[in-house]
């Protein structure tokens, strides 16, 4: 049975935190025991906390120390919660640890309390548990957060909040929570619902975001909000998306564009100063949304990857290979990715990338390769001179390059698909990609579309939200040319990441109801759905706008993480399923009934 913990066994300090000026003194540590080591009759052990090791020594050879508790002592395993009483030494000559805070003390152990017991450990508590199964840490995430590096990534996690908290106060934002249970507020995913009891067949939705709400807030005169807000997306998971997460999700009224960029460029400067100790330069670069696609296929470009794409329709309009002709007659585009050095590629490397360009969605991948003087490639027969030097001098390319061209009747679709090469290309090679720590490209990409088009819905869909502003400055209204529409809004990118995203919002009804129309939604339909936000809307909204920024993304940068899940302490896997609690899980009839579901299982 273990024994009874009093204020008699509690600690003197964390086990990390023991100075040599403690040597002499009563000293009292309580942990778990690791690193367990006999060695002539001598029983040396580690205690841990989050601060680090204390070593504890049982010698019965000692006065301190009786015979009675050095053999108690041999029953001790890891991960056994204890804690001992003893004097501080300092270690005899040559058993320092030069590697420990505490290298150079030890607790020679008078007395020792089992406050309870370990099993039989699913994996050792080492920092190489990063070699273990994702899943069977999930499963025992109670151990695994045990790990040093787990506890340094929640204890910057709840510094960042701690920073964010005070950030945001100082310059008089209100923190304000916004409910959970709640209708649905469209971002893009599925809604989790969760049915009503006392409403029968009715559901609340869980918030995407809490979007309607904090502008709802400004409505009401709250005109600077902060929320370190949960938001739920039923949408397919990847290293960087949980279906639930956190953001700091901010409201501004009065304000433009700059303001809210301005406050994240000082949030950032601070937190990156208070955690990693770096100067980051503001303000931020900024690039409208279409040359960021242009030159790095993507709307969340690693400026880190010195590679870029170019725009090759100037060589084959009027040039004799018909599939790119009729394409770029066809309104599509042409365009390429030059790798220095690539074209000592072999015929298979450069096969495997063309079969993996095409699984990304284009119908083939068309190469030049700068060889023996001159541009080889299949395509050189189809060319003139003239031409193929065109191609040369549009891709600026140089002796020993490589150049892989994508065409394709959609400008998006060709550059998404070329900033998949750029980034997989450019990441391998040392020369193209500057990954050194403390490497921070942050960007904002502005100037997005309103509206993108959905071909499963086959209709206009809002790229940001449905509540974001048009640009004003437009030459034909917002609804009359959907395609070109821009919209206020901005995504705060680093490294590759959208760590934020926001904009300015409509605070106009008859703007909102417009915008709704353009979407095809019906004024019917937009009343059941927003009908209280429009409502609001109506009372005398000042302009305003705001951003979110993703907490998990952030701080997993910040610890130099690779997925969000470690900078989580309870993350769901890639089935959205929590392994240590065992959820979603099935209940009982009794609960369903209760909920008016039925639950129809689909046949085997
Ligand atoms: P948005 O949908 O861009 O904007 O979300 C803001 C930021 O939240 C993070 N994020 C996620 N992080 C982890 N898992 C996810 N599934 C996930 N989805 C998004 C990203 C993203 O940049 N209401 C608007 C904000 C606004 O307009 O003010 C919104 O939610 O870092």
């Amino acid at each position: 049975m273990a024994g009874i913990f009093d204020k008699t066994w509690q600690r003197t300090s964390l086990c990390g935190l023991f100075t040599e000026a403690d040597a002499g003194k009563e000293v009292r540590a309580n942990g778990w025991v690791r690193a367990r080591r006999d060695l002539g009759g001598i029983i040396f052990i580690e205690i841990w906390d989050w601060t680090g090791p204390i070593q504890v020594v049982f010698d019965p050879s000692l006065p301190e120390t009786s015979e009675e508790i050095h053999e108690k002592a041999a029953s001790l395993r890891n991960e056994y919660c204890v804690a001992v009483k003893g004097k501080m030494r300092i270690r005899p000559e040559g058993t320092e640890n030069p590697e420990l805070k505490t290298g150079n003390i030890e607790i020679v152990v008078r007395d020792f309390l089992v406050m309870s017991k370990a099993r039989v450990l699913p994996f050792e508590i080492g920092d190489e548990t990063d070699s273990v199964d994702e899943n069977i840490r999930l499963k025992y995430r109670y151990l695994d957060m045990r790990r040093d590096k787990m506890q340094k990534n929640m204890r910057t996690r709840s510094k960042i909040n701690e920073f964010t908290r005070n950030y945001l106060s100082e310059r008089n934002f209100v923190e304000l929570e916004t409910p959970m249970l709640t209708k649905a507020t469209p971002e893009g995913a599925r809604d989790y619902l969760v049915p009503s009891r006392v409403n029968q067949g009715c559901f609340y939705a869980l918030p995407q975001s809490p979007q309607l709400f904090k502008q709802i807030l400004m409505i009401s005169g709250f005109d600077r909000y902060y929320q370190i807000a949960r938001c739920f997306r039923d949408e397919d998971l990847r290293a960087d998306r949980q279906p639930e997460f956190t953001q700091v999700d901010i409201e501004m009224s009065y304000i433009v564009e700059d303001d809210i960029m301005e406050l994240i460029e000082g949030y950032m400067k601070g937190l990156f100063k208070l955690i990693r100790g770096v100067d980051i330069p503001t303000p931020f670069m900024r690039m409208p949304y279409w040359e960021a696609m242009d030159k790095y296929g993507s709307d969340k470009p690693d400026l880190r990857v010195k590679l870029e794409l170019c725009d090759l329709a100037d060589a084959f309009r009027n040039s004799g290979f018909e599939p790119f002709r009729k394409i770029l007659e066809g309104g599509g585009v042409v365009r390429g990715l030059r790798l220095p050095g690539g074209a000592s590629m072999s015929r298979k490397e450069i096969l495997d990338l063309e079969n993996h360009a095409i699984k990304l969605g284009t119908s083939g991948l068309a190469n030049f390769l700068y060889k023996d003087g001159g541009l080889k490639g299949p395509l050189v027969k189809f060319l003139t001179p003239e031409e193929v030097d065109k191609v040369r001098e549009l891709a600026g390319m140089q002796p020993d390059d490589a150049l892989f061209i994508v065409a394709h009747a959609s400008r998006g679709k060709a550059c998404e698909i070329l900033g998949t090469l750029r980034l997989e290309l450019g990441k391998k090679r040392e020369d193209l990609f500057d990954d050194r720590p403390d490497n921070w490209k942050f960007l904002w990409v502005t100037e997005f579309p309103l509206f993108e088009w959905s071909t499963d819905e086959k209709r206009w869909v809002a790229m940001h939200h449905p509540f974001t502003s048009p640009a004003l400055d437009l030459e034909t209204p917002f609804d009359e040319d959907p395609e070109h529409a821009l919209a206020r809004a901005y995504d705060c990118v680093l490294n590759g990441n959208e760590v934020g995203g926001g904009s300015i919002r409509i605070h106009d009804p008859e703007v909102q109801a417009r915008l709704f129309k353009a979407l095809g939604i019906t004024p019917e339909d937009a009343k059941r759905r927003f009908g209280f936000f429009l409502d609001a809307l109506s009372y005398g909204t000042p302009p305003h706008g705001g951003l979110a920024l993703g907490v998990d993304r952030l701080v997993m940068l910040l610890c130099d993480g690779n997925s969000i899940r470690d900078v989580m302490a309870f993350p769901k896997t890639q089935k959205a399923q929590c392994l240590m609690s065992n959820a979603p899980d099935q209940v009982e009839q009794e609960r369903l009934d209760e909920l008016a579901i039925k639950v129809v299982k689909e046949e085997e």
